[in-house]
């Protein structure tokens, strides 16, 4: 069975009488360890199907699984970790204090992940920041802060990751340095990840799957397999294979916006 099951999802928002269809018969079956991209046009559903995997969003219709668990049941668990958009850190905590925050929360809720734990310092020094790691957040720019935020997600002991655009605040050479960071820690780890992302670079370089999305209604409109051997470096950016895959996926977005 697999570890992540998207069945037949619906999801329909209503405003001022009008109803949008945010998500239409969204099926995904994944294997625990892939790393998955949701790419598509802004307003076809990613950050909701995010939601509803993470159970912070009900479906309306369908059913989603993770590891055999309703969202709830495996949020509560702690199963999930999160990488928002921007950084969720505690600006008056150091950067080890923030590392250990999902630790003193799970404590409180008897979740039983803790025995999982990384060492937070050789995770920070991962993502480039061991000496920042006695540094207050509010210290930090916006690129060090995102990196301690998916340091933590890594290091939660949550089996599944969820990020929504952690790059989109960065200019473009951070976000490019930052997506071989988090390349190499997801290579260390092999956690399962659903990343939300509109940088087709990106997508091809971090995952085994990239899933397109079309607007209006919100479905899935292809799930294209990403076969570049692994462990992945720079290097397969400048590899024909890296723009076969790129202009493929190009191709299908455009195709949705026509
Ligand atoms: N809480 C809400 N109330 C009403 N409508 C919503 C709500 N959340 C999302 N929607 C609508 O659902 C659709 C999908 O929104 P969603 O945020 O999932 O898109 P997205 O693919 O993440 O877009 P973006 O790339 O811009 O982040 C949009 O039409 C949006 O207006
Ligand atoms: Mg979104």
């Amino acid at each position: 069975m697999p570890y992540l099951k998207v069945e037949h999802v619906f999801k329909r928002f209503e405003r001022r009488g009008q109803w949008t269809d945010a998500l239409h018969d969204v099926n995904l079956e994944l294997e625990q360890g892939t790393f998955v991209s949701l790419i598509g046009p802004s307003g076809c559903g990613k950050s909701t199907l995010l939601r509803i995997i993470g159970g912070l969003s009900d479906a309306d219709e369908g059913q989603v699984l993770v590891g055999g668990q309703t969202p709830m049941q495996a949020q509560s668990d702690k199963q999930f970790g999160f990488v928002p958009q921007a950084p969720a850190l505690f600006p008056w905590r150091t950067v080890l204090e923030n590392m250990n925050l999902p630790f003193e929360v799970n404590k409180k809720a008897g979740a039983v992940h803790v025995k999982d734990r990384e060492d937070p310092v050789e995770l920070l020094k991962s993502v480039g920041l061991g000496d920042f790691v006695n540094a207050y957040a509010k210290e930090l720019s916006g690129g060090m802060q995102q990196r301690v935020g998916i340091a933590r997600a890594f290091g939660s002991g949550a089996p599944i990751l969820l990020m929504d655009e952690p790059f989109s605040a960065l200019d473009e050479i951070t976000r490019e340095m930052l997506s071989y960071q988090l390349l190499d820690i997801w290579e260390a780890h092999k956690k399962t990840v659903v990343f939300v992302t509109h940088s087709l670079r990106e997508a091809v370089l971090l995952s085994d799957k990239v899933v397109v999305m079309s607007a209006r209604p919100g479905k899935i409109s292809q799930v294209i397999d990403i076969d570049l051997p692994r462990p992945r470096s720079a290097a397969v950016e400048d590899t024909e294979e890296f723009h076969h895959y790129v202009s493929l996926i190009r191709g299908q977005l455009r195709e949705r916006w026509e």
